[in-house]
């Protein structure tokens, strides 16, 4: 068998094992499973690749690797959960990099040699131009996240970016037209690099978690067009994959906020502070309560529903929410988890924390699912969650119009769990504070969560 023919083969079985991994992916059972087959998957296909000599020389890959598989483990080691939307806009970000990097090498490589067919140069031109605006459009999401720089400031953001897109457009044509004018790939790159900061620095509140999933998906098809200047099946498989992938996540995002990608993209976007008045909001209507008085009301509860959001990852508070649900529970109560597709700062953000602290999956259940109950259930309790239950949604012409929410106001009392009446991420004041079924116990969650469950078996 000649080394090819182990390349190719090798090729195959990492792209199997990353179709496996996905589909693992799919289920929070089988999630573990599939993703250590990714990672065999992602180990095949570096062992295979280094039987290809054509590339480099060891040495040099030795040394990449050392320093990349170093800032993967340092990061992977000191990145908090909370900060997991930001590591993976970087990663999307050095994705895209990386790809306009292989594909102009490979791409000049290749006109070199004489070969400018049509697949070369096409899809180097995408490899520029998608790659770019990844990588750009995925640092400023980064600052945006981590909440060090808000973007730059884009008068007419509409016009600038379909006037950015058009000549993006045509020098992309130009690289086709004439593969050997490097000018035409490196503008190409520049103007597309522009675009990726003019397209996200204008989005912002909510919309935040369906960019992070558009940009996962052009690092993929970055990716995929570098494969083919490489000519290279692994990295046109797993591109792909991501690319198809995170177009999925995307449009999951994009409903679960009621929102279109066009709207998201070149849509003004939610307003901040939404024109809503926090002080005439809350102004006298707010009430509070104590640990003692919402154990009160769960000892005669049937059932509950505790609604988790942003807080609760921040307070590292489900060890707590894990205790105080075995107390109901023992105490006859039946307890569920109501899940909004956007709680917390990324997909699956509470699914990852409960399953932490081993509670049931089967307790989990989805927004469109747990909304019909909410006219059934005792004690709604919001632990840390804000924007996803907030009741401006429901309003026509409201900042969020049309996002969906937890209905948690329909149940007969709800108890909100946070440290203030500060906004959540979308910086929309929440009228559901100041309803007539609404309690605040102010606090942090896990300190609150506890007091509750001590309170609970004194009742
Ligand atoms: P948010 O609306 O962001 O509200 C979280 C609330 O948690 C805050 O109002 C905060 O209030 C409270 N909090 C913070 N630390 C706390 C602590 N230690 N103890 C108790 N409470 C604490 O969260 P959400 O309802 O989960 O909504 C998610 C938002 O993030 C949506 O707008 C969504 O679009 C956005 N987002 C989501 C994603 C994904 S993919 N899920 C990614 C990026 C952004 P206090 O400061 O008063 O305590």
């Amino acid at each position: 068998m000649s080394s090819d023919d182990v390349i190719g083969i090798g090729y195959l079985v990492a792209a199997a094992l990353f179709i496996l991994g996905l589909k693992g992916l799919g289920k929070p059972r089988t999630a573990v499973r599939g993703n250590q087959l990714g990672a065999l998957g992602m180990f095949v296909a570096v062992l295979v690749t280094l039987l290809d000599r054509d590339i480099v020389s060891y040495w040099q890959l030795a040394i990449g690797m050392a320093i990349g598989a170093a800032v993967g483990v340092l990061l992977a080691l000191r990145v908090e959960m909370t900060s997991m939307p930001q590591l993976v806009a970087l990663f999307n970000g050095f994705g895209g990099l990386a790809s306009v990097l292989v594909g102009a090498a490979s791409f000049f490589e290749a006109v070199g040699r004489g070969n400018d067919d049509l697949q070369v140069s096409l899809a180097a031109a995408l490899t520029a131009w998608i790659g770019a605006v990844t990588f750009t459009g995925s640092l400023i999401a980064f600052t945006k996240l981590q909440e060090v720089w808000d973007g730059l400031p884009i008068p007419a953001a509409r016009i600038v970016n379909i006037t950015l897109s058009v000549a993006a457009l045509g020098l992309a044509i130009a690289v086709v037209a004439q593969p050997d004018q490097r000018l035409w790939f490196w503008l190409l790159v520049a103007v597309a690099a522009v675009s990726g900061v003019t397209l996200t620095s204008p989005i912002g509140g909510a919309d935040m978690p369906v960019v992070i999933a558009l940009l996962n998906s052009f690092s993929g098809l970055a990716a995929a067009a570098a494969g083919f200047v490489l000519d290279n099946a692994l990295l046109i498989i797993a591109g792909a994959l991501v690319g198809a992938s995170g177009l999925i996540l995307t449009a999951i995002m994009t409903k679960a906020m009621n929102r279109t990608l066009i709207d998201v993209l070149f849509g003004d976007g939610p307003a901040s502070g939404g024109g809503l008045d926090a002080d005439e909001v809350y102004a006298g209507k707010v009430t509070s309560t104590s640990a003692d008085e919402v154990a009160m009301l769960l000892d005669t509860a049937e059932r509950v529903v505790i609604v988790p959001g942003y807080g609760l990852a921040v307070a590292q508070a489900q060890h707590a929410v894990r205790d105080l649900t075995k107390a109901l529970e023992a105490n006859g109560s039946e307890v569920v988890f109501g899940i909004h597709p956007v709680a917390g700062r990324m997909p699956g953000h509470m699914n990852v924390l409960l399953a932490e602290a081993e509670i049931s999956y089967d307790a989990l259940v989805e927004m469109d699912m747990v909304n019909p109950t909410f006219e059934q259930t005792d004690v709604a309790i919001v632990l840390g969650a804000n924007d996803v239950v907030n009741p401006v949604a429901r309003e026509p012409d409201g900042p969020i119009a049309g996002m969906p929410i937890l209905d948690v106001d329909n149940a007969r009392v709800v108890v909100v769990i946070k440290r203030s009446l500060s906004p959540g991420f979308a910086g929309i004041p929440n009228p559901l504070f100041a309803a007539d079924n609404a309690m605040m116990l102010f606090g942090d969650g896990k300190a609150a969560v506890v007091e509750i469950t001590k309170a609970l078996a004194e009742v």
